[in-house]
């Protein structure tokens, strides 16, 4: 039906006879005239219904009402100078209407549409749909549409080829909690959705397409966070024949050919490159945000023999000290105890603290701390007047995740961070494995197909970093990969040193086991998290933002009510029967 759009027509199409289709943005009746803002997917052109030409249809203009869907016929004009709104580029000119047909009404809405407030997320989430119609999520919309394309393009254009990997599958190596499918035929089994199409991508590699991507659906039942959802999207990338460096630099370029594309920024730096070990030391996190300084000191040599006991006992227990130099500090004392409750979310003991003013420390610390170790500390890190030293000491773990998390916050209350900037960077060595608490095991830090150093750093598990790579934006990861086991004794070694017994393996991976022994090349790959780089170029700080219908915290649907119960008789039939929660009364 529709010829033109509405917030493309211009002054050059004044005088024409045209008819428009949208929405009803907002109306404003004058009484005898009334002014339509008509809104379709590409912007908004006045629509001016006057008695004089309507006739008999100004009964139905006097009827409409917000958000009905409309058809309209009449002439373009120039708006009156007084009439001129230079907000919109179809500002200088209205259609003159001379028909209006009805396409179909609106319910009274729950929110406005026509502005950009914001609304309670229940309701905004339950009226999804129309949540769509506002600008803001409308534009994100668009861009993913243009970031998806210009990922598409890139690797179309260099050789890669587009695949699709089964949603009903076995259990994926993410580690992530499985969302599990129960089979009907075969009662008691169950398939899993893809974590990500890890497995399918690395055998992609053994049939040989050397160069493979898919925009793919993963599935992770975990906790939820602003950058979470439990269904996301990846750019899912595996390549044979190359190594770290080729992933790297392919990545590189296909990045900053995505931002060209969709914001028109020329990214023109080489992504600066940083060991998970650096990044921790100086930024506490293995994503650190580095549009701004503040880093990380390190004071465990300073601090190892000093007399007070809180320090010197946990280093000796293989502790460490760090500390943040907040510049020209504004916090006062009352807020010093808010940052001491902040880290303590971390699970540091406490915020030590070194307050530095005419030429001296104060504080409780200051009081106990011996003074030589008070002037090391001046020195080692230039304290000027107005300057507070921010200590935390204890596992380096704790360390890190409080003071990362503290440096932050202090940047954003001392507004220390630019918006305008992209900062990309690739952190690369991680560690191969980690060791879980609550499984007293080894597992991977990555995933067990990840290559290690070598076979020999593998004797020591602790001390083994693997090549693995992620690239991170502005404090966020954005994709993360890497080279692959691809001979059979290696990948053994890996399940050894992971505490995966043969049998354990063969019942896990049986399959994908087998296929490395047929020739399997050198392989290794990437995933980028497309909902993650979508909701940074978009300057949006919710994922929620930028999935049509996303999930909420509690992993449900409000739009349209899931998860729900199912009928007893599809039960049955897989055999499944529920185990009713006890009630505490
Ligand atoms: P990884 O688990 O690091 O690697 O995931 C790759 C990227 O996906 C994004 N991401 C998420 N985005 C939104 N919600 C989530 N719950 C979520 N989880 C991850 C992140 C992350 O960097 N198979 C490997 C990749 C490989 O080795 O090639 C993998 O899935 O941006």
């Amino acid at each position: 039906m529709k010829t033109i759009n509405n917030g493309k027509l211009t002054i050059d199409d004044i005088n024409k006879e045209i008819t428009v289709y949208g929405w009803v943005n907002k109306r404003r009746d004058m009484g005898g005239v009334i002014f339509v803002d008509l809104r379709d997917l590409s912007g908004i052109i006045q629509v001016v219904f006057n008695r004089e030409f309507l006739k008999d249809d100004f009964k139905l203009a006097e009827n409409i009402k917000n958000e009905y869907c409309i058809k309209v016929t009449g002439t373009l004009q120039k708006r009156s100078d007084s009439e001129i709104n230079p907000n919109i580029s179809t500002g200088e000119i209205e259609l003159i209407a001379s028909n209006l047909v009805i396409l179909n009404e609106s319910d009274t809405l729950p929110f406005n549409i026509y502005d950009d407030k914001e609304i309670n997320e229940q309701i905004a989430l339950k009226y999804r749909y129309l949540d769509l119609r506002r600008d803001k999520l409308k534009n994100i919309m668009v861009m993913r549409h243009s970031i998806n394309k210009a990922f598409r393009s890139f690797l179309d254009n260099n050789g890669f080829i587009d695949f699709e990997t089964p949603i009903l599958c076995k259990s994926t190596p993410e580690g992530a909690r499985d969302y599990l499918v129960p089979s009907r035929i075969k009662k008691g089994s169950f398939f899993a959705l893809p974590q990500s199409p890890q497995l399918f991508k690395q055998v992609l590699m053994v049939s040989g397409f050397e160069k493979y991507y898919q925009i793919a659906k993963c599935f992770r039942d975990e906790d939820l966070r602003a950058d979470r959802q439990p269904e996301f999207t990846q750019v899912d990338i595996e390549m044979s024949f190359i190594e770290e460096e080729d992933i790297l630099n392919m990545s590189e370029a296909l990045i900053k050919h995505v931002v060209k594309e969709s914001t028109n920024l020329n990214i023109d730096y080489d992504f600066p490159r940083l060991t998970y070990f650096d990044a921790m030391e100086n930024y506490g996190t293995d994503k650190p945000d580095t549009r701004f300084e503040l880093l990380l000191n390190d004071l465990t040599e300073e601090l190892r023999n000093t007399s007070m006991n809180v320090f010197s006992s946990a280093i000796k227990d293989g502790g460490i000290a760090k500390c943040l130099i907040v510049k020209d500090n504004i916090y006062s004392r009352n807020e010093i105890d808010r940052l001491t409750e902040f880290v303590k979310i971390y699970g540091a003991k406490g915020l030590a603290w070194l307050k530095y003013d005419n030429d001296q420390f104060s504080g409780v610390i200051a009081k106990n701390l011996e003074e030589s170790i008070q002037t090391e500390i001046k020195n080692k890190f230039n304290v000027q007047n107005g300057d507070l030293v921010l200590i935390v000491c204890g596992n380096p773990k704790v360390v890190y995740a409080s003071l990362g998390a503290l440096r932050l916050k202090i940047a954003e209350d001392f507004n220390l961070i630019p918006e305008d900037k992209y900062n990309f960077l690739f952190v690369t060595d991680f560690p191969m494995f980690e060791y879980s608490e609550t499984e007293k095991r080894y597992v991977a830090t990555h995933h067990p197909f990840t290559m290690p150093e070598s076979l020999d750093k593998l004797k020591n598990p602790s001390e083994c970093l693997s090549v693995s790579y992620d690239m991170v934006l502005n404090g966020y990861e954005i994709g993360g990969g890497s080279i692959r086991i691809h001979d059979e004794i290696m990948q053994g070694e890996v399940f050894k040193a992971l505490g995966i017994s043969d049998v354990e393996a063969k019942l896990k991976f049986g399959f994908f086991i087998d296929a490395l022994k047929y020739g399997t090349p050198p392989h290794g790959g990437i995933a980028f998290g497309l909902d993650r780089i979508v909701m940074l170029l978009s300057k949006t700080d919710n994922i929620k933002d930028v999935i049509a219908f996303p999930k909420t915290q509690s992993a449900a649907d409000l739009m349209s009510d899931a998860p729900t119960e199912v009928d007893i008789n599809q039960l049955d039939e897989l055999g499944i029967s529920i185990i009713k929660e006890k009630s505490n009364d």
